[in-house]
């Protein structure tokens, strides 16, 4: 007798658990015993990446059975993920994006509507950032025709210097403040906020390198009005392609996100469904005649910037090893720095925002009371200016070695082309605060190599081994 449809699904999820199983060894996360199908690590030849997909065969059933429901666009496994992703974060919605960078370019657009009456942030208004980071961190700011203005960064926490908040205020003209938590390091929260709230204006928290990070226990992206999530392959979990826009507290913000995700539409029905609000043809707006199908009215300039519904019930099953994976990253991150404890007369590491000094007992705290814990995006270090070696053989001799190594995204962005020409074409485009030395110093002296969960003990070690043996030689 031939096999039923859930029959035959179930066989072939079977199969596609048994093939992932001993096709995909090497992403399994790097804490779990290693099985005896792993290939085993060779110093010099087996790549340590900075980063990458870490799964098992139940993220690739997730994908196949999805992809055998073929509901394709956004739909129950997104639903699902929203819930999950929302409750992990305690906000009160999570919206699912195709990137990160989309997910930016929605959290600053949404705040544009003019549905938010004298709360909009209008053509010209000014949005203080950080200048060295990720440029979709900014470009979404210019891209709705905001002037970015650009604090320093601090060298040694790589977050904005938030002591200049205060110099890049213009009362009247600054509407939001939107920088990163910079390589999963919780910015100065309680001073942006208390700024924030001084000064009436909204806070976009760029949680993307910091999914699991907390500030005084508090997870990050659950401070500012808005933040968002990248779920690239490098980032704290993974769908290939994918990000979120989080409503922290104001629910109006999910609508507006949602309409600028979804083509601009003033409907919110979900995809599949009509006439949600149970009026789409009892509606007037703009000067569409009455009763115009309110599935095509347009409230905004929108994009559609949805990912697929396979995507999410693969970040389903990260979510389930989020929690795994944010403690990796601790951990791999405090095994590096132990290693490398002695090395502190060539590098410049990186320090938690209210740290000033790390010892193997802990990190020594500011006077200020409050705390962060950082789950890690990399191990950042500087290559100090008197170093007998420079920034370019150091990442050479990573290279050599096969150990992925990164620098701080694109660095001072002023000093990117794109920022370059544009400030030649529009002199006003964009402000800065002082000379930003420390987005500098990072521009030229950063490196920063792997703490992701794939990482095993063993290439932890050659990492350690690798970088005392190059300043050895020096
Ligand atoms: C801080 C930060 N913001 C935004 C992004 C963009 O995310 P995506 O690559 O998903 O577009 C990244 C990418 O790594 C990032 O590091």
């Amino acid at each position: 007798m031939s096999q039923s449809p859930a029959e035959l699904k179930a066989e072939i999820i079977r199969l596609t658990r048994e093939y992932a199983a001993r096709t995909h060894q090497n992403n399994r996360p790097g804490y779990e015993t290693a099985s005896s199908d792993r290939p085993a690590f060779v110093p010099g030849q087996t790549v340590v990446p900075y980063a990458g997909r870490v799964f098992d065969e139940d993220e690739v059933a997730a994908a196949v059975g999805s992809t055998l429901d073929f509901w394709l666009t956004l739909g129950p496994e997104g639903d699902a993920f929203e819930n999950e992703l929302g409750a992990f974060l305690k906000v009160k919605k999570a919206l699912l994006i195709n990137s990160g960078s989309s997910a930016n370019l929605l959290a600053i657009s949404a705040l544009t509507s003019a549905k938010l009456g004298d709360r909009q942030i209008r053509p010209g208004d000014e949005v203080i950032t950080v200048a060295a980071g990720f440029p979709t961190t900014v470009a979404p700011i210019l891209q709705n025709g905001l002037v970015p203005v650009f604090l320093d960064n601090d060298p040694l926490t790589l977050n904005g210097r938030v002591d200049q908040l205060e110099a890049a205020l213009v009362p009247g003209k600054t509407k939001a403040v939107m920088m990163a938590h910079t390589l999963g390091n919780p910015f100065d929260l309680a001073t942006v906020t208390d700024f924030c709230r001084r000064h009436g204006l909204w806070l976009i928290e760029d949680n993307c390198d910091a999914l699991g990070c907390r500030y005084d226990g508090q997870l990050t992206g659950t401070f500012g009005d808005l933040s968002t999530q990248s779920f690239y392959p490098p980032h704290h979990l993974t769908m290939g392609e994918g990000g979120a826009v989080n409503i922290v507290r104001e629910m109006r913000l999910k609508v507006l996100v949602e309409s600028f995700r979804d083509w601009g539409r003033d409907c919110w029905c979900a995809s599949g469904k009509d006439n949600t609000c149970n009026k789409r043809f009892g509606w007037q707006l703009g000067e569409l005649p009455e009763g115009y199908d309110h599935k095509y009215i347009y409230s905004h300039l929108g994009y559609n910037l949805k990912p697929l519904d396979p995507q999410a019930a693969i970040g389903r099953q990260q979510l389930r090893k989020l929690p795994a994976f944010i403690q990796a990253r601790m951990d791999n991150w405090q095994t590096l720095r132990t290693g490398l404890a002695d090395l502190e007369e060539f590098f410049t590491f990186q320090l938690p925002t209210h740290a000033t000094a790390w010892t193997p007992e802990g990190f020594v705290w500011d006077a200020s009371g409050h705390r962060t814990e950082c789950s890690w995006f990399g191990f950042m270090m500087l290559v100090k200016a008197g170093a007998p070696f420079s920034r370019r053989d150091f990442v050479r001799a990573l290279d050599a070695a096969k150990i992925g190594n990164r620098m701080l995204f694109g660095g001072n962005l002023v000093r990117q082309p794109a920022f370059v020409s544009l400030k030649q074409q529009r002199p006003d485009a964009f402000r800065i605060i002082g000379d930003l030395p420390g987005a500098d110093q990072i521009m030229k002296e950063s490196v920063f190599v792997g703490t992701y969960p794939g990482l095993t003990p063993a290439m932890l070690s050659y990492l350690i081994e690798t970088i005392r043996g190059f300043v050895k030689k020096h």
